[in-house]
């Protein structure tokens, strides 16, 4: 497999570490959004973030600027349509998400590779809105945050998909600076679905008094459990947003299991737009 021509829709928080990653593999990368706005932003935030690399000296000018030239903010109606691989990273929003994906059906060559990047949602459900001959084609693909650093990518074969296009995506990552792993399709994968009580359960134990104990949850857990980051800091960098629609999902697939349920506080922060990292105000506050 020779993956050359990348198409990312969605440029927020994981889209935009996405088509940065794939083009920092040499690949040619359109970045889509329906935001001008925060195409714009992701751009600038991957321009400024290959400049500190440069300056640290851990990429050459050569590279930067080869790199620079390489991704494109577009909208869909601009893109390539012989793309090898199209990675969907948009909202959590099933309804959406297969419309998009009946759309780039339409849109794509038949050799074109569909992929969605969805924390929750099983890849059979956006299979279900194309072809049955693109379904060969539609595979799961999901990053995690950042991507550019973190490692794993969970390959998610459902059941129409080819599965000898999963073994070549499982290579060819493998072949990358990444650590790939073929996941069954459910909801939630591999570490969405074990991950839900790393943030269900220290919601649970603060309840009401989030403010005064989720510094002390968050030390425990990285400073003597030995986790890279406490449960709370890793909500704030997820997006409370995402991580909330996250966890409804999966407690929805899973038929409302106690132990996958949501926390009023989770829904309170999203009406709130207390979202995280990204809107600098979450359960901590960023400058
Ligand atoms: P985000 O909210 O930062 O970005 C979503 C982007 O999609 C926004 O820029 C929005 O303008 C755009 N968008 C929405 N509808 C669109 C459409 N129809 N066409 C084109 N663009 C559209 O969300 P984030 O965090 O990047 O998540 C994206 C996907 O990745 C979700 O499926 C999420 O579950 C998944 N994910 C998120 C992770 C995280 O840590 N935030 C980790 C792994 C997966």
């Amino acid at each position: 497999m020779n993956l050359k021509k990348i198409v990312v829709i969605g440029a927020g928080t994981m889209g935009s570490g996405i088509a940065q990653w794939f083009t920092q593999q040499k690949c040619s990368v359109e970045l889509v959004d329906n935001s001008q706005e925060q195409l714009k932003k992701a751009l600038l935030s991957i321009h400024s973030s290959w400049d500190k690399l440069l300056e640290k000296n851990k990429l050459s000018l050569e590279d930067v600027t080869e790199m620079k030239q390489s991704l494109f903010i577009k909208s869909l109606d601009e893109v390539t349509i012989d793309a090898d691989l199209v990675i969907e990273a948009i909202i959590e929003n099933l309804e959406i998400k297969k419309d998009l994906f009946k759309k780039l059906d339409h849109y794509f060559s038949p050799r074109t590779i569909l992929s969605s990047n969805t924390s929750s949602f099983p890849i059979e459900l956006m299979a279900s809105a194309v072809s049955d001959e693109r379904k060969k084609r539609v595979i799961g693909l999901h990053f995690f945050n950042p991507a550019t650093i973190m490692k794993l990518v969970e390959v998610i074969k459902p059941k129409d998909a080819e599965e000898q296009l999963c073994h070549e995506l499982y290579q060819w990552f493998d072949s990358k600076d990444k650590k790939p792993a073929l996941c069954k399709d459910s909801p939630g994968f591999i570490v969405n679905r074990v991950a839900r009580n790393f943030y269900g359960e220290p919601l649970r134990i603060v309840e009401n008094d989030h403010e005064s104990k989720m510094k002390e949850v968050d030390h425990i857990l990285r400073e003597i459990g030995g986790f890279k980051m406490g449960p709370f800091e890793l909500m704030d960098l997820i997006g409370i947003d995402v991580n909330y629609s996250v966890t409804c999902s999966v407690w929805e697939a899973y038929q409302q299991e106690p132990r996958f349920a949501p926390h009023a506080l989770q829904k309170q922060m999203v009406e709130e737009k207390r979202l995280g990292r990204k809107v600098k105000r979450g359960f901590y506050k960023y400058d």
